[in-house]
């Protein structure tokens, strides 16, 4: 074991100071966490529209019966709710009551608190801490109180838990087990980014965790554990870390490594690219239908988002002396108007094929081809609302808005809901979103995974805890 690295007390027990990050949709489930735990650290599962399988081991898909999204929406909590519980009995099964088990939420999920509730009523005695980052989850301290279960919120600055600290979680101290600290930069996932920080300009997470614990012994939170997360490959880089009063107690959560293990459910073909990535090969994008910043492993997918920002110009309704050049627009052909430079390059990209002209909410046109016009609307139409609001369908969750965004659903974005279903089951993975941190370029030169060796979760903590 490397010297210093020490057990922690988290959510009520000493465990290795090890936690598996959280991925939807169903990266890690029951099983993966299981096996965390099994092994002295913690596995969390992800509850965001978790598999539902039944005591017969039987896996029942969501076949969606209604037709609006906003029914749709009902369906998928409904059964987001029996998934969850199932995939904590399947975790606490599997974990032999070693370690702990933590469920992920997003907070901008759709209808996060319900689900929140309906799997904690199922399940709490089975699952003993909370993670829920995306967004500003200010009522995640009063559900961790209702069912007595620690609670994790996932931050990328000190000012977003002092935020949250003073708003509402200095009420619910107890039951704070740990801050999680997520690197905007270098994280798998979204990216918790601000605007006043630019995606180009990396910064060291070291003083900004510092930061963080500074202010939280300022109130009191001395001995409540700080979780690095993003960027973490090995603790041997991480020794200066280690028994450091300025950085206090420190625990590493792991999000991409394990995702190349034995247990987890993801298709052959997304492990083995792993194992062939180049640094540069992952990389911040924003076409999230969230809105938040989010890293993903390049490939046809997101060259094919970033095609459609190029094939991009203004129009306006009406003419005037700068945009002057009438184009039709729509199946009835009614002109719009875009500036006459910009129509050389419309001319172009029109007998490239990219014929189809889609309105954004920013008075842009985007070219794509016929077919992916017609993925486009079909996804849009196909919305189930699983995000609190979404950029891509413009639904919200929100009854109030009546169930919109109140603006243009945009068509550079996508329906991650559906690509992140279809990457697990390994339906066509190059033209499906793949999350990833930004060390995954590490599996091609680091020697544990030389001649295809694919580890164990087990063997993967062990390894973590000679800090290679
Ligand atoms: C495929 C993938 C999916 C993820 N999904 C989620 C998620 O649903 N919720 C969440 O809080 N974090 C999610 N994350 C972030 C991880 O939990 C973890 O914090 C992050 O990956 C740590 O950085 P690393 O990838 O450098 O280890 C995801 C990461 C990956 C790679
Ligand atoms: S369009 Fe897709 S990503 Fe957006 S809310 Fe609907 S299901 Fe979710």
């Amino acid at each position: 074991m490397l010297k210093k690295i020490k057990s922690f007390s988290i959510s009520g027990i000493e465990t290795l100071p090890i936690i598996e990050g959280g991925k939807g949709v169903g990266i890690t489930n029951g099983v993966t966490a299981g096996h965390f735990a099994k092994a002295g650290a913690v596995g969390t599962f992800s509850g965001v529209n978790a598999d539902y399988i039944d005591e017969n081991n039987q896996y029942h898909p969501l076949v969606f019966k209604e037709q609006t999204r906003r029914l749709r929406h009902e369906e998928l909590i409904a059964y987001s709710i029996k998934g969850g519980i199932a995939q904590a009995k399947i975790a606490h099964d599997i974990s032999a009551n070693l370690g702990r088990i933590h469920m992920n939420v997003l907070w901008e999920m759709g209808g996060a608190e319900r689900v929140l509730h309906g799997i904690l009523d199922g399940a709490k005695d089975l699952i003993h801490g909370i993670t829920c980052g995306a967004g500003m989850p200010y009522r995640l301290s009063e559900i961790a109180e209702k069912y007595r279960v620690y609670y994790y919120p996932i931050v990328s600055s000190m000012r977003a838990f002092r935020a949250l600290w003073k708003r509402s979680y200095h009420k619910a101290k107890d039951l704070l087990g740990g801050v999680v600290y997520e690197c905007p930069w270098r994280a798998g996932g979204h990216n918790g980014l601000s605007n006043a920080e630019d995606p180009n300009a990396y910064e060291d997470p070291y003083p900004r965790v510092a930061e963080i614990r500074s202010f939280m012994n300022s109130v009191g939170l001395n001995d409540v554990p700080i979780i690095m997360a993003g960027g973490v490959w090995n603790l041997e880089e991480f020794e200066h870390w280690l028994d450091n009063p300025e950085i206090g107690p420190i625990v590493f959560q792991f999000g991409t490594r394990p995702i190349l293990t034995q247990e987890y459910p993801v298709p052959d073909q997304w492990k083995q690219k792993l194992r062939t990535l180049k640094e540069g090969d992952v990389y911040l994008n924003r076409f999230s239908p969230t809105g938040f910043y989010s890293s993903a492993i390049e490939n046809n997918f997101i060259r094919e988002l970033k095609e459609r920002e190029i094939h991009q110009v203004e129009y306006r309704a009406k003419a005037d002396n700068i945009f002057d050049s009438a184009i039709a627009f729509g199946q009835r052909g009614r002109n719009v108007y875009i500036k006459s430079a910009d129509k050389i390059k419309v001319d172009e990209w029109i007998k490239k094929g990219f014929s189809e002209s889609m309105k954004t909410p920013d008075e842009t046109l985007m070219f794509v081809d016929k077919s992916k016009a017609q993925q486009i609307l079909t996804d849009q139409i196909n919305c189930m609302g699983c995000l609190s609001q979404c950029r891509f369908s413009n639904w919200s969750d929100k009854e109030e808005m009546e169930y919109t965004t109140g603006r243009k659903a945009d068509p550079r974005s996508f329906c991650i809901q559906k690509t992140l279903q279809d990457v697990r089951l390994g339906t066509d993975i190059e033209n499906q979103l793949m999350f990833s941190g930004h060390s995954a370029y590490r599996f091609a030169t680091d020697e544990f995974y030389a001649n295809g060796f694919t580890p164990t979760i087990k063997e993967l903590v062990d390894r973590i805890m000679i800090g290679k």
